[in-house]
Formats: C-alpha cells, sequence, structure tokens
C-alpha cells in the first residue's frame, strides 16, 4: 500500500476535489512543526500549492502572501503553504527569502515529499514531466468543507490581493443568502437571489434578476 492508499484509502488518484467536498484530513510537517488540518477546524484555511521552493515566481507569490498575512490572521483564516519538496529545502527556502529580501515567512508550508496530499487534492499537474504542483489554492471553510478551488499554470502567478478578496467574499456569502457580484469589495453592496416568484418579480420590478441588498425595489 502506498502512503497515499494509507491515509486516502476512498480516493483514487484520479480523484479531483469539487466545491462542497469536505477536506481530506492530512497530518504532516511543516515549516511551524507537525500539523493536522482538522484541528483547524473553526478557522478557514487556504491551503496554497506552488510548484518548487527556489524558484522565481513561487518566491514572489510568497513574498507578497507574507506581506500581508496579518490580514489573513485578522480574517480568521489559516494560510497553509505546501509543495513536494522536502521540509529542509522549505526551511532553507525561507530562510533564503529572510536573508535575500528581509521577509520572514511566518505561515507553514507542509511537507508533502510523498505526493500523498498533493494526490488528494488533484494538486498534480498531468502533462507535467516532474512531480511538481500546479499553483491551486482550495479555501476551506471552517466547517473543513472546500468552498473554492484555483488553479494556475506554474508560468503565471497568482494574485494575492485577488485571494484576499475572494476570502472576504466566501465569509461574506457563507450564510447562503447573499451573492457577491463582479469585483465585489468589502463594504460593497451584496445581491438578492433571483425573485423566484411572480409576487417577487412584481415587488421587484423590471431588474427582478439583479437585486441590489437594502436597495427600496429589492
Ligand atoms: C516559478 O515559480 O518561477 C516556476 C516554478 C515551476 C516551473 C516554472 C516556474
Amino acid at each position: 500500500m502506498t502512503g497515499f492508499d494509507a491515509q486516502f484509502p476512498d480516493l483514487d488518484s484520479h480523484y479531483v476535489l469539487k466545491i462542497g467536498d469536505e477536506a481530506p484530513d492530512f497530518s504532516a510537517r511543516t515549516t511551524r512543526g507537525p500539523l493536522t488540518l482538522s484541528d483547524l477546524r473553526g478557522k478557514w484555511v487556504m491551503l496554497f500549492a506552488h510548484p518548487a521552493d527556489f524558484t522565481p515566481v513561487c518566491t514572489s507569490e510568497f513574498l507578497s502572501l507574507s506581506r500581508v498575512a496579518d490580514q489573513f490572521e485578522m480574517m480568521n483564516c489559516v494560510l497553509l503553504g505546501l509543495s513536494v519538496d522536502s521540509l529542509p529545502a522549505h526551511i532553507a527556502w525561507v530562510e533564503a527569502i529572510y536573508r535575500e529580501f528581509g521577509i520572514r515567512v511566518t505561515f507553514p508550508i507542509v511537507e508533502d515529499a510523498s505526493m500523498a496530499i498533493a494526490r488528494a487534492y488533484g494538486m498534480l499537474d498531468p502533462l507535467a514531466e516532474n512531480t511538481a504542483t500546479v499553483r491551486a489554492v482550495h479555501v476551506i471553510d471552517p466547517a473543513g468543507v472546500i468552498r473554492a478551488v484555483v488553479s494556475y499554470p506554474s508560468s503565471v502567478g497568482r494574485s494575492v490581493a485577488e485571494l484576499l478578496r475572494l476570502l472576504a467574499a466566501l465569509q461574506a456569502v457563507a450564510e447562503g443568502n447573499m451573492l457577491a457580484p463582479e469585483g465585489w469589495a468589502p463594504g460593497e453592496g451584496l445581491l438578492l437571489p433571483a425573485a423566484e416568484t411572480e409576487s417577487e418579480v412584481v415587488a421587484s420590478g423590471p431588474a427582478w434578476f439583479h437585486r441590489v441588498a437594502g436597495d427600496a425595489a429589492s
């Protein structure tokens, strides 16, 4: 039995997680000590996979994430980096980032040398010649449910500002009765679901399919 089979017996290696799935639990070594994902219940988690340590785009992402790590913390969100590199490689990389840029990476980076976690989360690029993870982000809610999945190729860095916005939007709609429109930012109006009954449509007026919460006609 491989490490993958042992940790995730119900998943085959082609399993791809979807929004609404329970996040597969794992225990792993990290740059901040041992960690079990389910111990983070009650917090949002942004699981942030990168292709490899000591690479240019990944370094730019970690610099940006580290600069705003306190904002994620204030939003009750734990940042978790992950790659298939070893723990010593992760530690050497964060030390080099501090030495060269004066920025401390204070959030944990998960060691996934067996690729068990990357396989369970569908983070491995099937077209890649090596085992590097794609730039996958899984946003996990406080109950351990996946609420968003983002995937970028290794050649394009993610926008940390957009990840903060995504987290804020997911938190704003978490109750389930509001929707976040395009480009929504904290403090802006949310949308109501489209009116469904005839009386609701009549009461809402011609723009019944785009009702901003708090507007008179909504
Ligand atoms: C990078 O982060 O720069 C990178 C990582 C893997 C492949 C190509 C680029």
